[in-house]
């Protein structure tokens, strides 16, 4: 069997999604989607209730008056929003295996770096964005459950330098998180915006819809520990009107705002 099939097939808990997402999806879904719904599968889970309290009082989101009804922190914060919240709360046990412990943390970063810059520049809508961020590493998950010791060491030699994250997921997989995405992908059905953002988040120009991947790709960099601005994709950073010089300045105002939205959701 092939390699990728394999592994995606032997973490049997993330083939199936946290049933929390699949609800909200479904909800979604109907043209006729009320916030009470919504409120309704919050409410149904006193943890998500007490976060959606506090990052609505965070200074993430900036409301002035502090609330204190789960209702008016729906109404206020929107859909879409709560709807990416859930996810990335559903989410965080799947990514917090024993293999990339930063999982998580990365791509909360990654997300609420998109949602940041799609804001800042218009480039797409920011609620897509932040989603979309959130999403891009799923394939690492699946690689992280199926051996998070192998994991470990594919992050080693990455740490050491000794080679990208590909070529060291390969050498020790046979395949990579960028594959193992993209089938997981399939396998959830998710929406073709994140199926593309899974598979071409490392090489956009070779997707169909290249901004939102382009977009990714840069926050991708951007918030990287050992961030070098040299990997930087500068006709894309022109589009957006971004001058090397801010890239700095603008990476620093990413990690604030994703810190805060990390310290909420913890
Ligand atoms: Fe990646
Ligand atoms: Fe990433």
């Amino acid at each position: 069997m092939d390699k990728t099939i394999e592994l995606v097939n032997s973490v049997k808990d993330i083939q199936a999604m946290p049933s929390v997402i699949v609800r909200v999806l479904n909800v979604m879904k109907k043209p006729t989607v009320s916030m009470k719904e919504l409120g309704d599968i919050v409410m149904y889970d006193q943890s998500l209730t007490v976060k959606m309290l506090a990052l609505v009082n965070s200074a993430y989101y900036g409301f002035s008056q502090q609330i204190s009804s789960i209702n008016i922190a729906l109404s206020l914060l929107g859909m879409v929003k709560v709807k990416n919240i859930i996810v990335a709360v559903a989410m965080k046990p799947m990514m917090s295996g024993a293999g990339d412990k930063e999982l998580w943390k990365h791509s909360i970063r990654v997300a609420a770096g998109c949602e940041y810059l799609a804001k800042l520049t218009n480039i797409m809508d920011a609620d897509e964005a932040f989603i979309a961020g959130f999403i891009h590493d799923i394939g690492k998950m699946v690689l992280n459950i199926a051996n998070p010791k192998m994991y470990e060491k594919v992050m080693e030699i990455v740490h050491n330098g000794e080679c990208d994250i590909l070529d060291a997921e390969k050498k020790y997989f046979d395949s990579d998180h960028v594959r193992t995405g993209s089938l997981l992908a399939k396998r959830w059905q998710l929406p073709i915006l994140l199926a593309n953002i899974v598979s071409y988040h490392h090489t956009p120009s070779l997707s169909s819809i290249p901004v939102p991947c382009n977009l990714v790709c840069t926050v991708d960099k951007l918030v990287q520990e050992n961030f070098n601005s040299g990997l930087l994709d500068k006709d894309f950073l022109k589009t957006m009107s971004i001058d090397m010089e801010d890239v700095e300045d603008l990476r620093k105002a990413i990690m604030q705002k994703a810190e805060l939205l990390i310290a909420e959701l913890t």
